[in-house]
């Protein structure tokens, strides 16, 4: 049993196949955390006489009549309140009609239901198991909820609080959930980053501070994701505690993470409280987006496969999540804004040279979109000026290859230099004090105007009602500043980054509803939106803007720190690369890019002839290699954030393949290398590329393998024998 009750010990144990989360109900009726850690097989250990035991340190004391006082303080929490004597960072506060802030919620009762109900009006994890607890004082009641994954050593949580009472109640702040710890040496890692830059492997020292990671951007943003990672000083890939949490949520989110000088660690996070407030009315409920949290004792790398499997078998849309992903080529880095109607028609038929399976047409068909990013958002009618004809010829030139067609979207957007903005200006969010921020030269759609909103919707349904589209890019290239709906009242602006968020759940999944056969990926300027929540809608996203195969290297490594490699989309593209002005191998190019969702985005009618068989071979092989990348694996075997090298390697799930790419960075001069393999069964394995068989103790040791040119790879297959 996953999820067990001790009534007399008024204690519940979240078991998963290596962890166990344990935590009581106090006489006085407050959850107190005991234990998270490696699996406890004897349940009769006393494990609150194990609980930490504190000097007087000017605590408050809770009630104090001197027999039975203690300080929240000083103890472990489940969740804990502002205003009750618990100085550290807060799961929640809420303000009151009379202006107090402090309140008494305590134990009413709880249940474990058989499956997992999902949160109404956001992605969360399918699941089937649920732990729902019940916690009330006079005015509200907050309902805690925790589900456990046993193969996946994961636990999510939740909470939805509710208005019991006949005023008005402001949440000022409510996070998903809360993970309290004992001990010290912690170190929290961050992936931050930038534009061109996502997803860097950042570790901070957690002593005696509050470490803060968040998005204020009203999308979860390229500079932080939302994730941290609880280490100890000396975790690497493969031993030492690893425990990462994982926010799916897509707006402005927050990670506190604090450490005291009593060697108390708490992990708060939810929606960001630095711009929120959200009113209740009586009977009125507000449900926070939900929080993964999974658990390792052998490493980085056990964690990431957790999670892998995890958003695979429970998060990603079951209908793709393992499905075979189309090949694609993309016109954007050939091409750009300024395409052509014959550019593009030379592209598809030189794509019909190769086994490409989807042509994407990108930014720059609607509206009165012409050279620049000014015009047209908003407008989501063909550009016909631009392509005579609208879609059908280019979608005819695609079925003529058997080739399907895919296009671009920017739905959340809107030019001032478009019709619908002429028309109606009030659809784009800006404060009474006008318009004072543009980005790209566009403002962001208000959606939380509802006939905003239904335009959008209409709009682009139109386009997918009357073209044959099998694959759709949605795009998001700035982010929120105003914070201001003409839609709302002034007492509601501060909830307006969460509303926005709502009504983009609703809109994603309108579409992914209404068109599952058509397979949506996201993109935010490359990887500005690339959490878990948007892996709900859409099985991958643009991993970066910046395609140069080195750059990748890291972000892609840093990605593969949460996210299955099949969810991230990486193509072969233009050299020099459009961001770094690189140049790198077209193999290392291939190989890079082999390591995901692959695709082709460079103008492929100009290549030399040794490229052109190296992209009918890397697509030959990609061929044989995806199922692996859908399914397998992954082992991290040498961090380009620590030493001049990388390599990642994908083995399937019953040992029997694999597949591994490794990379040097600029050379001084020529260099050796050793591969040391990992993850292998107890098998001989060919090592197709050089013809030789391997048992797996030769493989572990390493094959010894030179470097000669500046960014070379090598690619590997390994197939047991
Ligand atoms: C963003 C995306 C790119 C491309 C352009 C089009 O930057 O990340 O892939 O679609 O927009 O404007």
């Amino acid at each position: 049993m996953s999820v067990i009750f001790d009534s007399k010990k008024k204690t519940f144990y979240l078991n998963t196949n290596d962890t166990t989360y344990a935590f009581l109900i106090t006489p006085t009726g407050f959850l107190k955390h005991l234990y998270y850690g490696d699996k406890l097989n004897d349940f009769d250990i006393d494990l609150e006489s194990l609980s930490p035991k504190f000097k007087w340190n000017l605590s408050p004391e809770y009630n104090s009549k001197k027999e039975d006082s203690f300080s929240l303080n000083q103890m472990l929490n489940e969740y804990s309140a502002f205003g009750l004597g618990d100085y550290r960072e807060v799961s929640f506060k809420v303000t009151y009609n009379d202006g107090s802030r402090n309140n008494d919620l305590k134990y009413v009762s709880h249940e474990i239901h058989q499956y997992k109900s999902p949160i109404k009006n956001m992605p969360s994890l399918r699941g089937d198991n649920e732990l729902v607890i019940v916690l009330k004082d006079e005015y509200i009641e907050l309902t805690l909820f925790y589900s456990v994954y046993e193969k996946e050593n994961a636990i999510t949580r939740r909470a939805i609080i509710k208005n019991i009472n006949n005023n008005i109640v402001t949440i000022n702040s409510i996070m998903s959930g809360q993970l309290d710890l004992f001990g010290n040496d912690y170190t929290i890692v961050s992936l931050s980053g930038e534009w061109g830059k996502e997803r860097q492997i950042i570790k901070h020292p957690l002593n005696n501070c509050i470490i803060k990671i968040d998005s204020k951007r009203g999308a979860s943003g390229h500079s932080q994701n939302p994730f941290v990672l609880l280490s100890k000083s000396d975790t690497n890939e493969y031993s030492g505690l690893a425990i990462g949490l994982n926010l799916v949520y897509s707006g402005s989110f927050v990670f506190k993470c604090e450490h005291t000088f009593d060697n108390l660690v708490r992990i708060v996070s939810g929606i960001n409280d630095f711009d929120f407030a959200w009113e209740l009315k009586r009977e009125e409920q507000f449900e926070t987006p939900e929080l993964v949290i999974t658990y390792s004792n052998c490493g980085v790398n056990k964690m990431s496969q957790q999670f892998h499997d995890l958003y695979r078998n429970y998060l990603i849309n079951p209908k793709y999540a393992f499905k075979e992903r189309p090949i694609l080529l993309n016109n954007w880095e050939a091409t750009s804004i300024n395409f052509t109607k014959e550019n593009l028609i030379k592209l598809i038929n030189e794509a019909s040279k190769y086994d490409i399976d989807t042509f994407v047409l990108d930014d720059g068909w609607f509206g009165k979109r012409e050279e620049g990013f000014d015009k047209g958002l908003g407008d989501w009618f063909v550009n016909e000026n631009k392509l005579e004809g609208g879609l059908k010829p280019i979608i005819d030139e695609c079925k003529k290859h058997n080739i399907k067609f895919g296009l671009w979207f920017e739905p959340e957007m809107i030019n001032e230099d478009s019709d619908i903005y002429r028309l109606h200006p009030e659809y784009a969010m800006k404060s009474p004090k006008g318009i004072i921020n543009r980005n790209r030269y566009q403002l962001v759609m208000d959606l939380v105007n509802e006939d905003a909103f239904n335009y959008v919707k209409e709009s682009i349904s139109k386009i997918l009602d009357n073209n044959d589209i099998s694959y759709v890019k949605w795009d998001f290239n700035r982010n929120l500043t105003e914070y201001y709906s003409q839609a709302l009242l002034p007492q509601e602006q501060a909830s307006f980054a969460h509303r926005y968020m709502l009504q983009t759940y609703r809109l994603m999944d309108y579409f992914v509803n209404r068109y599952p056969n058509i397979f949506f990926e996201g993109c935010a300027s490359g990887g500005g939106r690339f959490d878990p929540a948007m892996l709900y809608y859409f099985p991958q996203i643009w991993c970066s803007d910046n395609s140069d195969a080195y750059s990748r290297e890291f972000i892609q490594y840093g990605t593969s720190i949460v996210y299955p490699l099949s969810s991230f989309t990486g193509h072969v593209s233009v050299c020099p690369s459009h961001v770094d002005k690189r140049i790198t191998p077209f193999k290392t190019r291939c190989d890079i890019a082999s390591l995901c969702s692959t695709g082709f985005e460079l103008d492929i009618t100009n290549l030399s002839s040794e490229e052109k068989e190296e992209m009918r071979n890397n697509i030959k092989r990609y061929k044989e290699i995806s199922s692996l990348i859908r399914n397998g694996d992954l082992y991290r075997l040498n961090n380009p954030f620590e030493e001049d090298l990388f390599s990642m390697m994908i083995v399937s799930k019953d040992k029997s393949n694999a597949f591994v790419v490794i990379g040097v960075g600029k050379l001084q001069k020529s260099t050796s290398k050793y591969l040391k393999f990992k993850g292998l069964g107890d098998y001989n394995y060919l090592i197709k590329e050089l013809g030789v068989i391997k048992t797996k103790s030769q493989l572990e040791e390493g094959i010894l393998l030179e470097f000669t040119q500046d960014y070379q790879t090598y690619s590997f297959i390994l197939n047991k024998q």
